[in-house]
């Protein structure tokens, strides 16, 4: 740790000088930017590793309340419970550009990377970043350390280009892991914020607030389709909204405030019952967690309503019986948001059908759901930045 840091120091002070600041500004400012994301399934081969990625998952479960303030070294980073699939997309870093795999994650607002300088056995299975090889880097002589539970990542924050397809944004502010663990079975290499400024732990500008700020993109706006059955086809979009990925209406949702991606939601129904969110309460929308998410009392209810049995933190069904299940309707702003079963139950790598709803471990004071890709494959969503609201529509 000590030894990769000062290498790193001592680099930066023998770094000459900085070029390229106006290099590649994007001039199609009209154009939407698409970005084809691979959804990708995790594979269990041994018990042993299965036993980490239960492990890992476990103890990296969705955590919304952060522990400590931005302003201190010490952070839970909301890196969400990332079960049997997720959705990634490509970007670059440097000049030359080196090639990462990112989550692109409405939970968040940092973007890192792992470092070539990074120690643990966990970031050889992954693309490190050579910022030695880039002349566009620049270090920043400030650290940064994230907890998960028992797993944790620390390591230093560097400037530099980050490419997403053809947005340039110059002398973005990332970090690079230098140690961490609990990412042994993970196929992306580093996480992509698209949160608001408010939730960046290494304290500087998020990458789209960049875009937009260094004219790259027109319309402050981003929205994700996610393919439902084919692994590809899922896109990220920047800077407008194509309307070939959805259907019928796009309905707007105020945020509760703007500071995170979340909006109140009415109620949960199933065959005209409420089965939780009684009064009302918050849902957040987040493209990095895989399922939908909700306070364990009130999951395990729904479900038992249902008909689901419990095995470990899962619930199952008999996958002949999928298409007897009720719909959930997710009731936001007045606009029912109905679910069918086909849409919650998820079928495991054993051919075992579970449900796409699991409790969270973490209690909050008010009650949140996090609707994860189990929803968001369901509704295209739009994530208006100009105007703090969230646009949900049938995806195609
Ligand atoms: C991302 O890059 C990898 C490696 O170059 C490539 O195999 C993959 O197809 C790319 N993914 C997408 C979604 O473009
Ligand atoms: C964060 O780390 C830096 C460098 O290690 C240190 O100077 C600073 O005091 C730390 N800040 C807090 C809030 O602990
Ligand atoms: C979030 O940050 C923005 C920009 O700094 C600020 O205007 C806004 O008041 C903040 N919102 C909250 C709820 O802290
Ligand atoms: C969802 O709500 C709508 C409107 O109240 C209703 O017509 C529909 O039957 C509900 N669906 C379910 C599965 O409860
Ligand atoms: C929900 O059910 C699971 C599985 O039976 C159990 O482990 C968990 O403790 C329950 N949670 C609550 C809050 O009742």
């Amino acid at each position: 740790m000590l030894r990769t840091r000062t290498s790193l120091s001592t680099w930066s002070q023998e770094r000459s000088m900085k070029w390229l600041v106006l290099l590649g500004l994007v001039a199609s400012s009209e154009c939407i930017v698409k970005i084809p994301l691979t959804r990708v399934q995790i594979m269990r081969k041994t018990h042993s590793e299965k036993k980490m990625l239960n492990n890992f998952l476990k103890e990296h479960a969705y955590s919304l309340y952060q522990t400590s303030s931005p302003d201190s070294n010490i952070t839970t980073h909301p890196l969400r419970n990332i079960k049997d699939m997720f959705y990634m997309g490509n970007i670059t870093i440097g000049t030359p550009p080196q090639e990462f795999q990112v989550a692109f994650d409405t939970g968040s607002s940092d973007l890192w990377v792992p470092s070539y300088f990074c120690i643990s056995p966990t970031c050889y299975s992954h693309v490190m970043f050579r910022h030695l090889e880039s002349s566009t880097f620049q270090l920043i002589t400030k650290t940064f350390k994230t907890e998960y539970g028992s797993g944790k990542m620390q390591g230093v924050l560097g400037r530099d280009t980050v490419r997403i397809g053809d947005l340039v944004s110059i002398d973005q502010l990332f970090g690079l892991s230098l140690e961490q663990s609990g990412f042994e079975e993970l196929p992306f290499d580093g996480v992509l914020g698209l949160s608001y400024p408010n939730m960046s732990f290494i304290g500087g500008i998020p990458i789209f607030d960049n875009l937009k700020k260094q004219g790259a993109i027109s319309e402050y706006v981003f929205a994700f389709y996610l393919s439902k059955s084919k692994p590809e086809g899922s896109v990220v979009m920047f800077g407008g909204v194509d309307k070939s990925y959805y259907q019928g209406t796009l309905n707007w949702v105020p945020l509760i405030q703007a500071r995170t991606w979340c909006v109140h939601m009415d109620r949960i129904s199933m065959e005209g019952q409420t089965v939780a969110c009684y009064g009302g309460c918050e849902a957040l929308m987040d493209t990095g967690a895989s399922l939908i998410q909700g306070p364990g009392n009130l999951v395990n209810n729904t479900l038992r309503l249902i008909g689901a049995t419990p095995q470990g933190s899962k619930h199952y069904v008999s996958c002949s019986a999928v298409n007897t299940l009720p719909s959930i309707n997710f009731t936001i702003n007045g606009i029912n948001y109905p679910l069918p079963a086909q849409a919650y139950t998820i079928k495991d790598s054993s051919g075992n059908c579970y449900i796409g709803i699991r409790g969270n471990r973490v209690s909050t004071s008010t009650e949140t759901w996090i609707l994860g890709d189990v929803f968001l494959r369901q509704y295209f969503s739009v994530f208006d930045r100009g105007n703090d609201r969230i646009g949900l529509a049938q995806a195609v």
